[in-house]
């Protein structure tokens, strides 16, 4: 955790840096170039190393022993190779003051916490052990670069007894030379980089050396390329440096040599046999993986969602909405396109995929459990089935970032699998409700942990046999709909769900369209177990979730007329469109079709007075995520609108109806609130002013939508959620005339 510096007072007066070479000495010259302390003393046993230390004024003074450097310093920083540490310590024991901090760089700190117990007798508390993770192959003082830790981290391991003031003196300083300090346990610093940092140089050196050791080692230099040349740049580093750090990472280094060298193994076995689909599988995870870590280290998201990062909308108020465009690919569909694609047999083409945080979650979770997906490349994935039995045990728990619907539906196909798997989400998905489908999910064998109050993570027992049952609902939930059936495809016999109102049926749909027999009886849908999915093509609509914040904005604001091309009509989707209608919106369907068994629209929508009415308790299912953007079009419209029965709206990613009442009372906007509903007398001037959208995309965008109407700018804060159903967003409102400023994220 960084510790911020809180005044500008040098954190040290005299510090010690006992070994100048690259590490040392760019940190001696850190601290002088931004005056960390008032004085710093440099030691080494090579007197030349020492002599250009002041000439190169990277140190204030040489000290001529090791007791001149450490005696009256408060801070002493040991930047010597690992495996010295220990005789240093002895040596510098006598003169080191009690209430000195002491520090090292070394790139292991488990050897450095043995160390300093076998000197000490036990750490002191005023003993922090660090590690900067920043260098470079050169070494010694000409190599010293002040900036060497700017936007690099520091790792530091304090020991549970350690020192609180002598920790936040030490953070002070490395935050003063640039870099973000982290704290972690000295056992976890040494695996995490055992994997990260160890074991790359030693696969450098040992290909370079490979190489050199061949006959024809003069060619294959003089023709190396690039690649050759990124990939061994480290091989080029100290070898006694790296030495020691082997030998003192011992344990943490051999636990992943032997990973690697079993999973290299395992593509020179894909190799020799020709199989070509397992180096396609292991290639293109690490692909999308490697693209994840550049996408993090740059500061954006990919599957772990973006809310670390504030991201605010700055709205201007007013404009009209105008223009033809295409929202992204439905999430719903998306979701469902990857989880049968993977379970199918054969390779399944999705075209129009949603390539949002929440559906790339689902895609990630797949490639974890050995699935081969190519893409996403402009909406067009392709899965590379590998049957409902095909599955592997992920190496971890499966992370499925914001999505509610994720973490459902892998419920229930993880259910029946062979392995044991874990489910885990962000903080607004783990306070989410999972009980309603771990409860059927159990009553059909399986066997789910889940967190206190039936939440996230979901830790599901692999190995059990399923039997089907027959579930009445007792909330209306396509999510709990598709998570038994999709158990039912695994279950003996059949299973079979009633729901207490229509949801939408893209599983049913989907399941059908993929040569998978569900028998559809009023409310009720069945499966029998024991099928088989055969791969197809999908072509994904435009998500009406997604049109629906255009819907609303073009019937506000005056003077609008927008086309928004192939949207999904879904009938269990349409809610939005029936309840707009009913309040007076102007919306055309043009051209209605049927593609890959679902219909689809364009909607031309112009501006309209629209008028408030008791909203229809059968349409709340189909409209389920559509009502923030519904309260806004009440607060625009006249007379009262009155929503009942919408209970599910508070356990969505966040409570939806008061999280919009709070919003909308920021703005002046005044409404009751109910148990299960809201009433808002329209008409209302929406006022300026700043909202919370609680890390909810669908209220940061119908905020958006209110500022349309609104009589002055309107601040929206936690904004960053809104690319897990909605990447475009931004663009998209600005091209059609929402004045629109994003602040924060990347
Ligand atoms: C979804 C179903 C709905 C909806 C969610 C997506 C789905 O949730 O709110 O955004 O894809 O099945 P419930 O089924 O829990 O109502």
């Amino acid at each position: 955790m960084g510790t911020k510096v809180v005044d500008s007072a040098p954190a040290f007066q005299r510090v010690a840096i006992i070994g100048l070479g690259l590490i040392g000495g760019s940190l001696a010259s850190a601290i002088r170039k931004h005056q960390l302390a008032d004085c710093v003393v440099g030691f080494d046993q090579r007197a030349d190393e020492l002599a250009l230390g002041v000439e190169l004024g990277v140190i204030d003074q040489a000290a001529s022993s090791l007791q001149a450097a450490v005696e009256g310093s408060d801070l002493v920083v040991l930047a010597v190779p690992v495996r010295a540490t220990r005789s240093v310590l002895e040596q510098i024991k006598p003169w080191l003051s009690n209430d000195a901090v002491l520090t090292d760089v070394g790139s292991t700190k488990t050897s450095f916490a043995t160390d300093v117990e076998a000197v000490f007798g036990a750490i002191p508390p005023n003993v922090i052990p660090g590690h900067p993770i920043a260098g470079s192959e050169k070494s010694g003082i000409r190599a010293a670069n002040p900036d060497l830790f700017a936007n690099h981290k520091v790792i530091l391991t304090p020991a549970d007894n350690a020192d609180r003031v002598s920790l936040a003196r030490l953070s002070r300083l490395w935050e003063g030379a640039g870099a973000t300090v982290l704290t972690m346990s000295v056992a976890y610093h040494d695996e995490v980089l055992a994997a990260t940092s160890h074991l790359p140089h030693l696969i450098a050196f040992s290909l370079v050396d490979t190489l050199a050791g061949e006959d024809e080692n003069l060619d294959i230099f003089r023709y190396a390329a690039g690649g050759f040349r990124d990939f061994t740049r480290i091989a080029a580093s100290d070898p006694v440096m790296w030495h020691d750090i082997f030998l003192s990472n011992r344990d943490a280094v051999l636990r992943v040599i032997d990973h690697f060298t079993h999973d290299l193994g395992e593509l020179r076995g894909a190799i020799a046999e020709g199989d070509g689909a397992t180096l396609l599988r292991v290639f293109s995870r690490a692909k999308a993986a490697r693209e994840h870590f550049t996408k993090m280290l740059s500061g954006q998201a990919y599957v772990t969602n973006n809310s670390d990062q504030q991201v605010i909308f700055q709205m201007q108020p007013g404009g009209s909405v105008r223009g033809d465009i295409r929202v992204p690919g439905d999430k719903s569909i998306s979701h469902r396109s990857i989880m049968l694609g993977a379970l199918a047999e054969g390779v399944t083409e999705v075209k129009g995929f949603l390539e949002g945080e929440d559906s790339l979650a689902t895609l990630q979770a797949f490639r974890d459990m050995g699935v081969t997906i190519e893409g996403p490349e402009n909406g067009l994935v392709r899965i590379h089935g590998v049957g409902l039995h095909g599955l592997q045990a992920p190496r971890g728990p499966l992370y499925l970032g914001n999505s509610g619907t994720g973490m459902r539906l892998f419920a229930g196909l993880l259910a029946a699998q062979p392995f044991d798997s874990e489910l885990s989400g962000d903080t607004s998905l783990s306070k989410r409700p999972m009980g309603r489908v771990a409860d059927p999910l159990r009553a059909m064998g399986a066997v789910i942990d889940t967190a206190e109050g039936g939440r996230p993570p979901l830790k599901i027992k692999g190995g059990q046999s399923l039997n089907g049952i027959h579930y009445d609902m007792p909330v209306a939930s396509a999510q709990v709909k598709s998570c038994l059936l999709l158990a039912g495809l695994y279950a003996d016999g059949a299973t079979s769900v009633t729901e207490p109102a229509p949801t939408r049926d893209h599983t049913e749909r989907m399941l059908q369209g993929f040569g998978y027999d569900v028998q559809r009886d009023g409310a009720t849908a069945k499966v029998v177990g024991g099928g088989k999915l055969e791969a197809g093509v999908i072509d994904v609509p435009a998500d009406i979730s997604s049109a629906a914040f255009f819907l609303v904005a073009a019937s506000i604001a005056p003077d609008s007329d927008l086309t928004l091309r192939h949207v999904g009509m879904n009938p269990t989707r349409v809610g939005v469109i029936n309840i707009l209608r009913q309040m007076g919106a102007n919306i055309e369907v043009l051209e209605e079709r049927v593609i890959g068994g679902e219909p689809v629209a364009d909607l031309r929508v112009r501006s309209a007075e629209l008028h408030g009415i008791e909203i229809p308790e059968d349409q709340v299912p189909l409209a389920i995520d559509e009502f923030p953007v519904l309260f806004i079009a009440a607060t625009c419209a006249k007379g009262r609108t009155v929503l009942r029965g919408a209970e599910e709206l508070r356990v969505k990613e966040s409570d939806r109806i008061q999280v919009m009442a709070d919003g909308l009372a920021e703005l002046g906007v005044e409404t009751t609130v109910t148990p299960d509903g809201i009433i808002i007398e329209g008409g209302q001037t929406i006022g300026s002013g700043t909202v919370e959208s609680h890390e909810d995309h669908r209220i940061s965008m119908s905020f958006a939508v209110a500022s349309l109407r609104a009589t002055g700018p309107i601040t929206i804060n936690d904004c960053s959620n809104v690319t897990t159903s909605f990447p475009d967003f931004v663009e998209l409102a600005k091209q059609t005339g929402f004045n629109i400023r994003t602040e924060g994220g990347s």
